[in-house]
This record gives structure tokens, sequence and C-alpha cells, in this order.
């Protein structure tokens, strides 16, 4: 990643650009359902690098469109938001959930031209409490929607939470995939000697430096992590990264552990990251420890800003840049918490922000535990650039390739290859009810 242009193309997401097109294939999580109600307030949404406006309809209806008024540009997102349309408050001209202009009161009637006047409306979708637009070129005739198996979840099944970051969309990503600092950024202060037995940092605590192989797999890329915890026994954390931007982590047992996380950029420098997660009931790292108390730096939630009306706007935390990120010097000092900060995601946001908006990749000086890092870096930017010179997206038109993917924890025997190992969880895995019934009607064809 020392060439100039290999960074720009990873990390450019702008109409035009190599990855922007290549993530152009996707469908995009970029709202929470709830977000919108009929006849609502319009709601400005920024989404790779472009400004859109959102907006319900009496029907119910979802519209995201370009926030240009297609008439002289102005903001739409100071337009009425009327009977199953939008209406320009600079010349009253109106629009569809669709982009057609449905009204053109300022024209007079003999030279109405309504019909050949469009928004640029993009498609949108909504499924389990979660608002998807295509910005492809395919707006006629879109891929199917991902089968990232914990977004198929129904709502009363799985935690949906949406977070804002002031970093480019990578940079954020990669530590998902970045086993090593784990046991630094998150558990540094953690004793091994306090953890009893089940607790879910049992083995991630008395090895901070684990082996792991690296693969590309037809979704992505994934890693197996191993320790030998026991005589003979393997205990292995399995992570993915999937095209174009997510991830699953390897937060709970294997076979119950549905969970994804996409890293949305809103622009080259912004990213949401949108976390689903199945409820399982299962303790995080916040159960106490022997001596009674919780580990330090795991307090449930962090602090969140009201949500604005700015571009940039929605589920921003208090922490940032400006205010040190709330970083507590003495809790660091007395090891109470390794990195100062009380929060496990702000911990990996702090880290990730304070690397700058665009990290400079030729400062960096990868080691043997960025293996997984370096590799799906090189396997996003080939596949964007194949995409460029002609090849198919890869899984944007078959999305049941996603459903092989999964993240977890378990043991095994030493002497089992770790592809096995994987498959053989994966045979035994839960599914969610719609992602069954999606592998049946996949197997049926
Ligand atoms: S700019 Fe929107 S109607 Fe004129
Ligand atoms: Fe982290």
């Amino acid at each position: 990643m020392k060439a100039r242009q290999d960074s720009e193309d990873l990390t450019r997401v702008g109409p035009g650009t190599v990855m922007g097109n290549f993530m152009r294939q996707y469908w995009i999580p970029a709202a929470k359902s709830s977000e919108l109600v009929a006849d609502g307030d319009p709601m400005r949404l920024m989404l790779l690098g472009e400004k859109l406006i959102a907006f319900r309809d009496t029907k119910g209806r979802v519209g995201v469109m370009d926030h240009r008024c297609p008439h002289r540009c102005a903001s739409l997102f100071l337009g009425r938001n009327e009977q199953d349309g939008i209406r320009c408050i600079y010349h009253g001209w109106k629009f569809d959930v669709e982009g057609n202009c449905v009204d053109m009161p300022s024209v007079p009637a003999a030279q109405d031209f309504k019909e050949d006047v469009k928004a640029r409306a993009f498609k949108v979708a909504e499924r389990n409490g979660v608002i998807w637009v295509y910005m492809g070129e395919r707006q006629a005739n879109p891929p199917p929607l991902p089968m990232i198996e914990a977004t198929l979840l129904e709502e009363d099944e799985v935690d949906i939470s949406f977070m804002q970051r002031s970093c480019n969309w990578m940079q954020a990503l990669e530590g998902d995939i970045d086993t090593s600092h784990f046991g630094f950024l998150h558990v540094g202060h953690l004793d091994p000697d306090n953890v009893p037995e089940g607790h879910p940092l049992e083995h991630t605590a008395s090895e901070r430096a684990p082996e792991y192989h690296v693969q590309d797999a037809p979704w992505g890329t994934t890693y197996g992590a191993f320790r030998l915890v026991k005589p003979e026994t393997y205990y292995w954390r399995f992570a993915n990264y999937m095209f174009p931007f997510w991830t699953q982590t390897p937060q709970g047992p294997f076979p119950s552990n549905i969970q994804a996380r996409a890293w949305v950029p809103l622009d080259d420098q912004n990213v949401m990251m949108i976390f689903w997660r199945r409820r399982t009931g299962i303790p995080g790292t916040g159960v106490p420890l022997k001596d009674g108390k919780p580990l330090g730096g795991t307090r449930p939630q962090p602090e969140f800003l009201p949500i604005s009306t700015d571009w940039l706007g929605r589920y921003r935390v208090k922490a940032v840049e400006g205010n040190d990120w709330l970083i507590d010097r003495e809790a660091q000092r007395s090891n109470a918490i390794y990195s100062g900060i009380d929060h496990i995601g702000l911990q990996d946001q702090a880290v990730t922000e304070s690397m700058g908006g665009i990290t400079d990749h030729a400062f960096e000086h990868l080691g043997p535990g960025d293996l997984m890092i370096a590799r799906t870096r090189r396997r996003a930017l080939q596949a964007a650039r194949a995409f460029r010179d002609g090849k198919p997206a890869p899984g944007a038109d078959a999305p049941v390739v996603l459903m092989a993917a999964r993240s977890g924890f378990f043991e095994m025997p030493q002497t089992i290859d770790w592809q096995h190992a994987y498959h053989e969880q994966m045979s035994a895995a839960e599914r969610a009810a719609l992602a069954q019934a999606a592998l049946e009607t996949a197997a049926a064809k």
C-alpha cells in the first residue's frame, strides 16, 4: 500500500472513483426506518460523498434523491413533504419518491414539460427496520439485497446500532479485522489471573499475540486466529471482510453469533458504522471478573450528541479529537483502563480518528499481525479495479454466497485443519429463520 494511486483508489468513494463506482454496485444500508415518518420532515443524507435527501411520503414509501431540485438546484431539503411527493419551495415543482415531476405550477399549462424532468432518485428498499439505497446505474433493474444473515433477522431478534466516525471507511473497518489490537487497546489492563473460567475474555487475556491464518474467500477475506489453550486444543476466532464494506467479528460463540457491521462511507473522511447483532442474552465483556468488578473501560454506551439536520449530524458521539476523545489520563496511568477511554467502541473510534481523515499509507510499517489488513486492502482494491475493467462486482448478483460467512469463537482439537474446523462449525450453525428460508429457495433453484 505504498503506491499513492493504490491509496487513492482504495479510499476515495465519490462519483467516478474506482472504489466509489464499485460500492455503487451494492445496496447500501443508510438509515433506520424509524428516522422517517410519513409526511414528516425530509432528512439530509450523505452517502458516498453525495448530498441526498430522504423522505417518507403519505403512503409510507421512502424517497432518496439528490438534494438539488432539477429545476435550478435549490435544496429539496427545504421542500414541503406534501401528499405523495416533495415540493420545492422555490417555484413549487413537485416530485414523487421515484423522482417523477408530478406538478409544475410555475409554468403555464400550455408549456408544462413535467414529463421531461426527473429528480435524480435512487432505488430504495426497507428490510427489518433499515432503509437501503442502491446508487448504481442499474436503477431499473437493481441487484437483489445482500443475504448477510444478521440483516435478515426480524426486528425483534436483533439490536441495530448506528455510530458515526470521522475518518476514512477503510481505516475504520480495519479495526474489525485487526485481532492483535484487542489485547492492548481494549484489555491491556486485564490481569489474566483475575479472569474466571468461562468469562468471555478467558482466552484473549492469556495470549496477546495469537497466530493466525488468512485467506481470500468468495465474499472477500477471512482469518482464523488460534491459541493453544488446553493440551492439544486450539481456541479459534474467525472473522470476515465482505465486499464492499462489511465485517463480521468474533464477539460470540460461533454457532449462534449472527452479527455484521457495515462501514458505510458518508464521504471520504466520514463513515457510519451500522452494527446488527442478534439478541442472544450472552453476556459481553462487561461481565464481572473474579474480584466482582467488571473490566474497566467497558461501559455499555457512549454519550451521543443530539441528532441534528446537518449533512453529518446523525449518531455522532461527544468524544472527538477536540476534547481528546475524553481520555482520562489518571485511569491510563493507574492502569484502571489501559487506554484511559471508557467504552470499547470509543477506544476504536479514538485510535482510528487519531490517524487523520485519511491515513498516510506511505508512513506505515505493517507487521505480521497486519496480514489480514494487507490482504483485505489488496482484495478490495483488486475487486474494484477488476470491476472498472469490466468484470462483475463479486457477490452483488449472487448474494447467497454471503450465507457461508460467519464469525465467532470455538475450541477444536489441534489436529483439525483450520478450514475443516470452520466448515464443521458452519454446518452446525444456528440460522436466522429468514436466512434458512432464503437458503432453501436458493437450493431449490
Ligand atoms: S428550483 Fe426547485 S422549483 Fe425551481
Ligand atoms: Fe477494537
